[in-house]
C-alpha cells in the first residue's frame, strides 16, 4: 500500500460545493451529506471513487435515486452521470468509541474532529484529498450548548446550529466542536477595518486560562498584517481546547483546535517555556489561514510547503515578539536534538517525501524544521526584500489554489531571475551534510575552502552536491570585526573563498546564525574557541563555540582522554555569565549541556561506540565540578535574577527566571537541596516551583515535595502531566524503568490520554542512560507500552516508536536487545499501518 509521489493524477471530479447534517449521539452519530459533483476538464480518469473508513452506510442516492455502491474497507466506488450531479448519502457513526482521535471522537463528554490528514473519510464517504477543494454548509443538531464549525455561523436555534464557510477548503480544514463550553471572548479589528469576533472555548473551570492565548491571537493577527500584508477573512475566529488530542493543534479553517496543553496558560500552571510555545502554536495555527489553507497542498507530499514556511513564519513572529539570537539558539538546539538523529539514521526522509505508507508518519521534524531551515535558506540567498516581493506574488498567484514546491520556487524563480534547480535538492535529497572547513593566509590574502558532503541514507546511496549559504565573519587577533558577516554561496563539492586586504591572519568566525542545517566539521583549536566565546559579535556564534567546548571537554572525559571537565575554559564562562550587561536569557543558554544523546551521537560520529552509562557520569561529575568551582559565584549571580515585579510571561522575566533556575540547580548539589526546598515552598509561579522541584529530583531529596505537589495539583491535567514526566526524566538511571513502570499504576495513568503516555514513556525514552539500560528494561518496557496503544490510538503509538531510532549507535549487545524489541512489536498480530511502517522502516 505504498503511494508514490510520481503517481499523481487529479481526481476525476470536482466539488462544487458540500452540505452536511451532523446529528450527534456518542454511540450513533448521523451524518448526512448532500454534494455537486461535476467531472474535473483537467483529468483523464472517470472512476468514481468515494474515501469512507469505519462507516456504516445507511444509504445513497444519485440526482435524487438511490444507488449500491460497490463498498470496501477503503471507500466506494459507483457509476455516475456523464455530467453535473448531485450526490446524496447518509453514515452512521460512534465518536464515543473512537479512541485514534481521528475524524470525530469524544474528549470529557465534548465532541470533536482532527481530519488531517486524512480523518474526513471517517466521518462520511469524500474525495480526501487535499486538491479537492469545496465550500461547506454544515447544520448540527445535538442537545449541547456549544455547536461549531467552519466558516461564519449562519443560524441557530434550540438544539441545531448551520455554519457556512464561503472558502472552498480542502476536507482535511473541515472541523465540529460540540458540548459544554465556556467562552473567553474578544475583538480584532483588521487593517482594512473587519471587525473579526474572537473566542477561545474551552471546560468550565479552565476560563481562568484563556488570558494570554487570547492576547497571542490578536499580537499574531496584527504581525501577519504588518509583515506578510495578510488580512484575516471571515467574521469570527474560534480555538478550542481540547484534553485529548494527538498533536499540538490544527489549524481548521476558522475553527482552530488545541491540544489544551498548547493553549491554556496561568502563571501558576505554566511554565516560562509552556507560555512562549502557546504564543508559537497559536501564531503557527494563525499563519496557517494563508500558508496552508487559501493556498493549499495539491496532495501530502507536499506537506512542506505549508508547514516549512507556517514554522518559519512562526519562528520570525517569536523573533520579533522576544528575543532573535535566543529564538535562534533554541531552535538549533531543536533541531540537532530531533531532526538531525531522524535524518541520520533509519527514518532519514527528504524534506518532501517521495512515498509512503501511511502520512501521519511524516508530520516530522524533517518536513517541519528542516522544511523552515530550507525557507530561511532561501530568504537568505535572495534578501529580505526579494522574499517579500517573493511572497507577494506567491498570495496573489496562488490564492485559492492547491500547490506545489514547483509552483513555490517558480515564484522565487520569477522574482530573481534565479535558476533554483539544484537549491531544489534540499527538497528531495535526505541526510545532513557535513561541511569541512579549511584555512590559509599568505600575502594578506585569508582563503577559507570547504567541502560538503552528505553521507549515504536509506534509498539514497549517491549525493549531490548541494546550495549551502554560509555567512561568515573574520576578527583580528584584537578581537575586531575586520570583515562584517558576509554571505558565501557554496555550490561546488569543494569550494574556495578569498578575503584580501588583511594585515595579519584572522579568527574566522563561520556558519554564524547557523546559516545552513550541516554538521560543520571545523579542527578549531581550544584557544581560537575561547577566542571566539569572549569576542564573536554573532551572538549564536559566541553560543556555539561555547557549546563546542563543553562538548569536547565533555567527550574528553568520557573517553578517558581527560580526567574531568576543563576547568580553566569553566572559568573563563563564568566570566561571560557574570557580565550583567548580557541578557540573562543568552546566559542560561551558555550554561546549557549537549544532551547525553547529542554526545552518543557525537562520539558515535567519531567511530567511538557510545556507552549511556559513562556519558551519565560524565554529564554528572561535570555538573558537580562546575558547581563547587563556582561555589564562591553562585549566590551573587541567583539574587541578579530575583524577580520583584509581579509575574509577567514575557521574555525579559523568563530569562532570568531561565538563568535562576540554572543557578538553583549548581547550588543544590552543593547545600543538599536546602535553596531548591525554600524556592519549592515558596514558589508563587510553575517555572519557580518546577525548577526547585527537578533540582530536588536530581540531587534525590524530592519525595516531600512530591507529594505536596501532587497534593497541590491532582485536580489538574496539565500540571499532572509534569508530575508524572519529571519524575522519570530526573531519576537516576537505574530508577527510570521501575520509576515510569509504578507510575503506570497510579490512578491518574490514562494510557488513552496522548498527553498522560507521552509524559511517562517521553520522559523514559528521555532519560537516555535510564531508558538504554544494559540489560535492556527500559527497552522491553517501551514495546509492551507501544503494542497496548498501538491497538487503541496508532498515530500517538507510530510516532512514539522513534524513540528506537538511533539503535544502530550503541553497542552489539544493546542492538540486539532494540532490535528483539523492534521485531517484536513488528510481529504484533494486527499492528496498524502506522506503527509497521515505523519499524519496518527501523529495522531496513
Ligand atoms: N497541521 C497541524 C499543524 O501543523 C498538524 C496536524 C497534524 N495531525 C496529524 N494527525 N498528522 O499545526
Ligand atoms: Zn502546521
Amino acid at each position: 500500500q505504498t503511494v508514490y509521489l510520481a503517481d499523481y493524477t487529479p481526481f476525476g471530479y470536482g466539488v462544487e460545493d458540500v452540505h452536511l447534517t451532523v446529528r450527534l449521539d456518542p454511540g450513533k452519530t448521523r451524518v448526512q451529506s448532500r454534494i455537486r459533483f461535476a467531472p474535473n476538464p483537467e483529468a483523464q480518469d472517470r472512476d468514481f471513487f468515494l474515501h469512507g473508513e469505519e462507516l456504516t452506510l445507511l444509504w445513497a442516492k444519485i440526482d435524487g435515486a438511490a444507488v449500491t455502491p460497490q463498498l470496501s474497507d477503503q471507500g466506494l466506488r459507483c457509476t455516475v452521470p456523464d455530467g453535473p450531479f448531485i450526490w446524496e448519502a447518509e453514515v452512521e457513526i460512534a465518536p464515543e468509541s473512537n479512541t485514534a482521535l481521528e475524524g470525530l471522537y469524544m474528549s470529557n463528554g465534548m465532541y470533536c474532529t482532527q481530519c488531517e490528514a486524512e480523518g474526513f473519510r471517517k466521518i462520511t464517504f469524500y474525495p480526501d484529498r487535499p486538491d479537492v477543494m469545496a465550500v461547506f454548509t454544515v447544520r448540527i443538531e445535538g442537545p449541547h450548548p456549544v455547536l461549531l464549525s467552519n466558516g461564519n455561523p449562519v443560524d441557530s436555534g434550540e438544539g441545531w446550529a448551520e455554519w457556512h464557510d464561503p472558502w472552498p477548503k480542502p476536507a482535511y480544514l473541515f472541523a465540529l466542536v460540540a458540548g459544554d463550553l465556556v467562552n473567553h471572548p474578544d475583538r480584532f479589528t483588521t487593517m482594512s477595518g473587519k471587525e473579526v469576533e474572537l473566542n477561545i472555548w474551552v471546560r468550565p473551570g479552565d476560563e481562568g486560562k484563556c488570558a494570554f492565548g487570547m492576547q497571542a491571537l490578536k499580537a499574531s493577527m496584527r504581525w501577519d498584517e504588518e509583515v506578510y500584508g495578510r488580512e484575516y477573512d471571515l467574521d469570527i475566529f474560534n480555538v478550542v481546547a481540547v484534553d485529548d488530542f494527538n498533536m499540538g493543534a490544527m489549524e481548521n479553517k476558522g475553527l482552530n483546535i488545541f491540544n489544551s496543553a498548547a493553549v491554556l496558560a496561568s502563571p501558576e500552571t505554566s511554565t516560562d517555556a509552556n507560555f512562549e510555545r502557546i504564543e508559537a502554536i497559536i501564531a503557527h495555527e494563525y499563519f496557517h489561514n494563508w500558508t496552508g489553507n487559501r493556498i493549499t497542498c495539491r496532495d501530502w507530499f507536499q506537506l512542506c510547503l505549508k508547514e516549512g514556511l507556517t514554522v518559519y513564519r512562526d519562528s520570525e513572529f517569536t523573533s520579533d515578539m522576544r528575543s532573535a539570537p535566543v529564538k535562534r539558539i533554541g531552535d538549533v538546539i531543536d533541531l540537532r536534538a530531533r531532526q538531525f538523529p531522524e535524518d541520520q539514521g533509519p527514518l532519514s526522509h527528504p524534506v518532501r517525501p517521495e512515498s509512503f505508507q501511511e502520512i501521519n508518519n511524516f508530520y516530522t521534524a524533517t518536513v517541519y524544521e528542516k522544511g523552515a531551515e530550507v525557507i530561511g535558506m532561501l530568504k537568505r540567498l535572495v534578501g529580505d526584500e526579494v522574499y517579500a516581493k517573493a511572497l507577494t506574488l506567491y498570495f496573489d498567484r496562488h490564492d485559492g489554489q492547491a500547490c506545489t514546491i514547483e509552483d513555490w520556487l517558480k515564484v522565487f524563480e520569477d522574482v530573481t531571475g534565479r535558476d533554483l534547480t539544484q537549491f531544489k535538492r534540499w527538497y528531495s535529497q535526505s541526510g545532513t551534510p557535513h561541511l569541512q572547513v579549511a584555512e590559509r593566509f599568505e600575502n594578506g590574502t585569508f582563503t577559507l575552502t570547504f567541502k560538503q558532503r552528505t553521507p549515504p541514507t536509506p534509498g539514497q546511496d549517491e549525493k549531490l552536491p548541494q546550495v549551502l549559504p554560509i555567512a561568515v565573519g573574520l576578527l583580528s587577533p584584537s578581537g575586531d570585526e575586520v570583515v562584517p558577516t558576509t554571505l558565501l554561496e557554496m555550490t561546488e563539492a569543494e569550494q574556495s573563498f578569498d578575503f584580501g586586504g588583511l594585515s595579519e591572519r584572522p579568527v574566522a568566525s563561520v556558519l554564524r546564525g547557523f546559516s545552513a542545517p550541516v554538521v560543520l566539521e571545523r579542527a578549531a583549536s581550544r584557544q581560537e574557541r575561547l577566542f571566539l566565546l569572549a569576542h564573536d559579535t554573532d551572538p549564536f556564534n559566541r553560543w556555539e563555540a561555547n557549546r563546542a567546548l563543553a562538548q569536547e571537554s565533555l567527550i574528553a572525559s568520557i573517553t578517558g582522554a581527560e580526567a574531568g571537565p576543563d576547568t580553566a575554559w569553566l572559568s573563563a564562562l563564568l566570566e561571560v555569565v557574570k557580565n550583567a550587561a548580557q541578557d540573562p536569557a543568552y546566559r542560561a543558554l551558555l550554561l546549557g549541556l549537549p544532551s547525553q544523546s547529542e554526545l552518543a551521537q557525537a562520539l558515535h560520529q567519531r567511530g567511538v561506540t557510545p556507552d549511556p552509562d559513562s556519558i551519565h557520569a560524565a554529564a554528572e561529575a561535570h555538573r558537580q565540578t562546575r558547581a563547587e568551582l563556582w561555589q564562591a559565584d553562585l549566590p551573587m549571580l541567583a539574587r541578579e535574577t530575583e524577580v520583584t515585579a509581579p509575574f509577567r510571561p514575557d521574555a525579559e522575566q523568563a530569562g532570568k527566571r531561565a538563568l535562576g533556575s540554572s543557578l538553583l540547580a549548581m547550588q543544590s548539589r552543593l547545600d543538599g537541596g536546602a535553596a531548591a526546598q525554600a524556592q519549592f515552598d515558596g514558589a508563587d509561579n510553575m517555572t519557580a516551583q518546577l525548577s526547585a522541584l527537578t533540582s530536588l529530583i536530581t540531587i534525590g531529596a524530592a519525595d516531600s515535595a512530591l507529594r505536596a505537589f501532587e497534593k497541590q495539583w491532582r485536580h489538574d491535567r496539565l500540571v499532572m502531566d509534569k508530575w508524572f514526566g519529571v519524575q522519570i526524566a530526573y531519576a537516576p538511571p537505574a530508577m527510570a524503568v521501575e520509576m515510569a513502570g509504578l507510575l503506570t499504576e497510579h490512578p491518574a495513568f490514562d494510557m488513552k490520554n496522548p498527553n498522560r503516555f507521552r509524559a511517562v514513556f517521553g520522559a523514559l525514552a528521555g532519560n537516555h542512560a535510564g531508558f538504554h539500560r544494559a540489560d535492556g528494561a527500559g527497552y522491553d518496557q517501551l514495546a509492551d507500552w507501544l503494542i497496548k496503544l498501538d491497538a487503541k490510538n496508532p498515530q500517538t503509538a507510530a510516532r512514539m516508536c522513534s524513540a528506537f531510532q538511533t539503535w544502530r549507535r550503541y553497542d552489539a549487545d544493546r542492538q540486539a536487545r532494540m532490535r528483539a524489541a523492534l521485531t517484536r512489536i513488528a510481529d504484533t498480530p494486527g499492528l496498524s499501518r502506522d506503527s509497521t511502517e515505523m519499524v519496518t522502516r527501523m529495522l531496513g
